[in-house]
């Protein structure tokens, strides 16, 4: 037994023939999503609004990079035509681009400019992308969606990130909904849910101030934060036909944090 994620040689092919839509495929869970999809064997579009590190995780999985501001109807709609025209299906969409800007904080100090933005980033992109996805999956009798939340959707935090955490709210309920209305078509929507993630800004953040990355820890049963091939190993699985009766969930990836009372010291 290890509890190091599966390494490039251990992973399995389910994901042969399948396009994969990867949104925020620049960095973090979205680049190491796309990483693991075509690991699988899936042809791999990566979206982001970053251009050169958009580019470079297409170029890094063989796939296609297209320029993307999730929060632009015509963009997100262009985006699932270029993965239907270039690869002749949409088998996996993975809404995965957001956002946590510092300005977006408890509701005391949030203005109203930060609460929209996050929404828009956050909640708007996600109800955009499966609206141009599922007339492509509903064609094909067939797909899924994977909508990334966040642990905050189910459980609240007193170092509050407001619009953050409603938006996240938002995603899940919205995932759940589209479950249940298109299941009887072959498609299943699900919603991701990963804990922290150890991420180069979330190391530079904590190494500036090891007290609050100890409060977070303190609350982890697993006394660690996820690595982003831990969470992709499971958008993998969602994505999958393994997967094929994970329906509508609040999909948590959180090392049992939503779970936890009192934790091992
Ligand atoms: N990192 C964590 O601890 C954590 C925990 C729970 C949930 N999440 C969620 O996971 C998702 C990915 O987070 P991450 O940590 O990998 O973030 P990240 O910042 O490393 O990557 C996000 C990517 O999205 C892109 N992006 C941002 N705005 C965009 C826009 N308008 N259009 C297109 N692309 C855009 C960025 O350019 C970037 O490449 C987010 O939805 C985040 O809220 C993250």
């Amino acid at each position: 037994m290890t509890d190091t994620p599966a390494t490039e040689t251990s992973v399995s092919r389910r994901l042969i023939g399948r396009t994969a839509v990867v949104t925020g495929a620049g960095s973090g869970i979205g680049l190491a999503t796309a990483r693991r999809f075509a690991a699988e064997g899936a042809r791999v579009v990566c979206a982001d609004i970053d251009e050169t590190a958009g580019k470079a995780a297409a170029e890094e999985v063989g796939g296609l990079f297209v320029r993307v501001d999730v929060t632009d109807a015509e963009e997100v709609e262009a985006l699932y035509k270029a993965a239907f025209d270039a690869y002749g299906s949409v088998d996996i969409a993975f809404n995965n681009a957001g956002i946590s800007p510092p300005e977006d904080d408890s509701i005391l100090t949030t203005g109203l400019e930060a609460w929209k933005r996050v929404q828009e980033v956050n909640l708007t992109s996600v109800y955009l992308c499966c609206k141009a996805a599922l007339p492509y999956m509903r064609r094909q009798g067939k797909g899924s969606i994977i909508n990334t939340a966040s642990f905050v959707a189910v459980m609240g935090a007193a170092t509050s990130q407001i619009s953050y955490t409603a938006s996240k709210g938002g995603v899940l309920a919205m995932s759940r909904e589209l479950g249940v209305q298109f299941a009887r078509e072959g498609i299943r929507v699900n919603a991701l849910c990963p804990g922290p993630v150890n991420t180069p800004l979330l190391q530079e953040l904590f190494a500036k101030d090891p007290e609050r990355a100890a409060r977070r820890l303190v609350h982890i049963p697993a006394g660690r934060f996820a690595e982003a091939e831990e969470i992709a190993a499971a958008v993998a699985f969602l994505a999958s036909d393994d997967a094929s009766f994970v329906n509508a969930t609040d999909f948590l990836v959180d090392g049992g944090i939503a779970g936890a009372y009192v934790t091992p010291v």
